[in-house]
């Protein structure tokens, strides 16, 4: 076979897989190959029935990957129930996993049947794990082991059958080791293991993502007056870094639409993060060499021993260090955001919004 021959048969077979890929995720929106290749992990962990660990910084679509799992495993037909464990107190998260008989603690009037019986047959999509308190850590992972568990103020055992999709945007291994997490939980949960790059790092995702979501604004909305993006706003979107990931791009669209009420989307209805951050990247603070080697950075030069073996996140590291310049120049300007602002070579709303954010005000 000629070399072009093989070139066209693998472009057709990729082709092929493609259209695959889009037929089986209807709700999955994205062209990199990092979500292609997330897709085709998605079909293998979806026929086996092992306890699945999803990670991934905050909305990266972690719980989209999860359902879309539930959906093409042979648990389709039950339930999947997603729980959030960092959104609820530790003694009603225990009560809403294990359920409770009547009486088992003030408040509790009547018997009432846990989550964890509810989607006995389906799936508990266990959002934020690693925020999970320690001690319901040692109960879950029983469950696991045994498929056995009680309700709260019961002895009798219930034997469940349930697969476990766990998600987390924090380093387990990191909680591990500062103590907050179990080690072995951490084994049995992580046996499938699916990692949902941020947005930042598959830029080919943006403006079909953008574009979706528009189309669904505009069917709702915008029926007379559909709203289109111009060429300066999918710049400024290739541009930006999402630290809100697919979530904060949807809210983005979807504000730009409602307050432009229809037609062409320009850079004015860019919100100020998106400007502010292109501007910050096309005026570096300090263009004079000599006045960037008066920086007192902590001199240190990366070497290969600065590497995890097992990896770290980069933009995490990044963040934690430029947290700490930020509160270092508001403690030498007495907290005042203006100075601070120019002392860090960043915009005054720049700075805010990061403040606010990580809250470090
Ligand atoms: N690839 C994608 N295609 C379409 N919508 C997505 C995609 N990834 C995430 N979303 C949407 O973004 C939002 C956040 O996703 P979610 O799964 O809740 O994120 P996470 O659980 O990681 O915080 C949801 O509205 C979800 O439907
Ligand atoms: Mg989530």
């Amino acid at each position: 076979m000629s070399f072009q021959m093989k070139n066209e048969n693998s472009m057709i077979n990729q082709n092929i897989e493609n259209v695959n890929l889009k037929r089986t995720f209807p709700e999955i929106i994205g062209n990199s190959s990092a979500i292609k290749k997330i897709m085709s992990a998605i079909i293998k962990i979806a026929k086996c029935d092992a306890a699945v660990l999803i990670s991934g910084e905050s909305g990266t679509g972690k719980e989209l990957a999860a359902a879309a799992l539930h959906r093409l495993s042979s648990r389709r037909d039950k339930s999947f129930i997603a729980l959030n464990c960092s959104a609820i107190p530790e003694q009603l998260l225990e009560a809403e996993l294990f359920g409770h008989e009547k009486g088992a603690f003030t408040g509790a009037d009547k018997k009432r049947e846990g989550l964890l019986e509810a989607a006995n047959g389906g799936c508990i999509f266990l959002d934020e794990i690693g925020d999970m308190p320690l001690s319901l850590q040692a109960k879950l992972l029983r469950v696991l082991q045994q498929k056995q568990f009680t309700r709260l103020g019961s002895n009798s055992v219930i034997n469940t059958d349930i697969r476990i999709i766990a998600a987390t945007h924090v380093n387990l291994r990191k909680a591990i080791e500062e103590g907050r997490f179990r080690q072995d939980l951490y084994y049995r949960l992580n046996v499938l293991p699916i990692d949902l790059p941020p947005l930042r790092a598959r830029a080919d995702d943006i403006e079909p993502l953008a574009q979706t979501f528009l189309q669904s604004c505009n069917r709702i909305h915008m029926t007379h007056n559909p709203c289109f993006f111009n060429e300066e706003v999918l710049k400024g979107f290739a541009q930006y870094n999402w630290p809100g990931n697919i979530r904060e791009l949807q809210n983005v669209v979807e504000r730009m639409a409602v307050y432009a009420g229809g037609g062409a989307l320009t850079k004015e209805h860019l919100p100020h993060e998106i400007t502010d951050y292109a501007l910050d990247k096309s005026t570096p603070p300090n263009t004079n060499p000599s006045e960037r080697l008066t920086l007192s950075t902590p001199q240190h030069t990366i070497s290969t021993e600065d590497l995890p073996s097992e990896g770290f996140s980069l933009s995490q590291h990044i963040e934690e260090l430029e947290n700490q310049y930020i509160l270092a120049a508001l403690s030498k300007t007495n907290n005042n955001k203006n100075q601070a602002a120019k002392l860090l070579g960043l915009n005054r709303t720049t700075l805010v919004e990061k403040i606010k954010r990580r809250n470090l005000g």
